[in-house]
């Protein structure tokens, strides 16, 4: 049973909508279930992986998310003491970890696809060639960004609301590419040694060079055109 984290009213991340959902009820985020079977992603990314990477790690951030979200309830139902704001502050980075992990992970999932890669058609193929020159040129200025990334970190494609135009972007740590750079996020690349180490070792860019084999320019075509549609 992958869903369901101690609550007594549950709510999953709808990460299309880019919602956590509200915290008033008290509700707790769950680890949404892959569209897929562990093994589906083979042979680019192994089962061993994706079971571990999904139960395990994106697992851990969805349980000390909410653990912070009860903190920080607890803290805001407290007096204005000195003490309760320091204890409010203290929470934001694990806030931004732990909310990013999942925010970030939930993503993954979904513009990955056993019946992926290919290149993108339609409204997503004209951004991409208007604003990089060619898919090529984006999979080479993604894969770059991405490869070079030092430590741990997601490479990504956003879409910035003010210009309407596409851009590449490489975070650290789990930062969620919204709330620090204002993109919106349409397809990510999870490099976290926990994303490849088992298959690949230390060989980010042979890892790098399978994902764009099960890409699922459908689902990240779908995201832009949310992202069009709320901007
Ligand atoms: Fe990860």
């Amino acid at each position: 049973m992958l869903s369901a984290v101690s609550a007594t009213v549950a709510k999953s991340i709808l990460p299309k909508s880019g919602a956590l959902g509200t915290v008033a009820a008290r509700l707790k985020h769950t680890l949404p279930d892959l569209p897929y079977d562990y093994n589906a992603l083979e042979p680019y990314i192994s089962a061993d992986i994706m079971k571990l990477h999904h139960q395990k790690h994106h697992q851990t951030y969805v349980n000390n998310l909410n653990a912070a979200e009860e903190q920080l309830a607890e803290a805001m139902q407290k007096d204005m003491s000195v003490d309760n704001i320091n204890q409010i502050i203290k929470l934001q980075p694990v806030l931004k970890f732990n909310g990013g992990g999942h925010i970030n992970h939930s993503i993954f999932w979904e513009v990955l696809s056993p019946n992926g890669g290919g290149e993108p058609s339609g409204d997503l193929k004209h951004v991409i060639t208007r604003d990089f020159g060619s898919f090529d040129r984006m999979k080479e200025e993604l894969t770059n960004a991405t490869v070079a990334i030092q430590g741990s970190g997601w490479g990504w494609l956003g879409y910035n609301p003010t210009s309407c135009r596409l851009r590449i972007a490489a975070l650290p740590n789990q930062d969620p590419l919204q709330p620090t750079t204002g993109l919106i996020p349409l397809f990510g690349i999870d490099v976290w040694e926990h994303a490849y180490y088992l298959q690949y070792k230390n060989v980010r860019p042979d890892y790098i060079k399978a994902i764009w084999n099960i890409v699922n320019w459908n689902a990240v075509s779908k995201r832009l055109a949310d992202a069009k549609q709320a901007s």
